[in-house]
């Protein structure tokens, strides 16, 4: 972070999560922008769904992805309900790793899921998915939920290493009615241990740390089965990345195709969150 003394802070816009703003600055702010920005979230809290504004402090991280808030206006709180894709989720921004951005990516995803069950040559009748780094759960009822207006029988089995964001994934299925996802918190490290069986779809938006979970998601990952897998990459590694992941898959004892790369978001200048989606041959 850097310190930007005299200058007038600019707020462009803000995240909603349920009833919750947050404000994003990538500098720390001094008093007097500090009481800028209060004044700012006093504004904000007139939209009529707003109760509380919070500050994003400080970026996502740690094992767990969760970033730290100052509390600017409103109601003192981080958790509440938010709404997406026609389903419900409790959220709390303290505890948990969630970003209402991605919502088009989780519609995204499901809707391709659902494409390819619903194909002609479809060689996933009764399809079985995994959703691992799975956090609140917020990729599986979307999932879910596209399967449910398809008509679609299929099995979520959802992992993540968080025993908050588990207590709330569950809570989530429940709230939201269904039947057909699994719960469970585990390190996928130890993935093979935690399922004994393999998946015709694996969707692994892992975190954006050192260790690239490759082997770990290919080994639950049958043959045809499709991968949705998490990167970040910088401009220059965009182009090679296709290369990459087959040669690192190769090196894992797999062999894959890569289908598309999607960008996800950028996370800061020339650096994006990516979407890789891959067959296992
Ligand atoms: C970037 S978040 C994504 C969460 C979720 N997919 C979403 O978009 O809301 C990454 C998640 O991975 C979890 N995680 C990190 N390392 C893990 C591991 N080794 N095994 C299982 N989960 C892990 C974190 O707890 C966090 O919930």
């Amino acid at each position: 972070m850097s310190m930007v003394d005299n200058e007038k802070i600019n707020v462009r816009g803000f995240e909603t999560v349920g009833d919750i703003a947050i404000i994003s600055l990538p500098i720390q702010l001094n008093a007097r922008q500090l009481k800028q920005i209060k004044s700012k979230a006093r504004e904000i809290l007139k939209h009529k769904h707003i109760n509380t504004v919070l500050l994003k402090c400080q970026k996502v991280g740690g094992k767990i992805r969760t970033a730290s808030y100052m509390w600017l206006a409103g109601q003192r709180k981080t958790q509440t309900v938010h709404k997406e894709n026609g389903c419900i989720m409790h959220v709390d921004l303290a505890k948990v790793y969630f970003s209402a951005r991605l919502s088009s990516e989780r519609l995204f995803i499901a809707q391709d899921i659902v494409k390819h069950i619903k194909s002609k040559k479809s060689k996933y009748r009764k399809a079985s998915i995994a959703v691992l780094f799975c956090g609140i759960a917020p990729y599986a009822l979307v999932l879910a939920r596209q399967l449910k207006l398809n008509k679609i029988n299929a099995t979520i089995e959802c992992v993540d290493i968080n025993a908050y964001a588990i207590k709330l994934a569950k809570i989530n299925v429940k709230l939201n009615g269904f039947n057909n996802i699994n719960v469970v918190r585990g390190d996928v490290k130890n993935i093979t241990r935690l399922f004994r069986k393999k998946f015709d779809f694996v969707l692994a938006l892992r975190p954006q740390t050192d260790y690239d979970f490759i082997k770990e998601v290919l080994s639950i990952t049958k043959k045809h089965g499709i991968v949705y897998y998490r990167d970040f990459v910088n401009a220059v590694e965009l182009g090679k990345l296709k290369q990459q992941i087959v040669e690192k898959a190769k090196t894992c004892g797999f062999n894959v195709k890569v289908l598309s790369i999607r960008k996800a978001g950028q996370i800061k200048p020339r650096f994006w969150r990516v979407l890789v989606k891959m067959v296992k041959l």
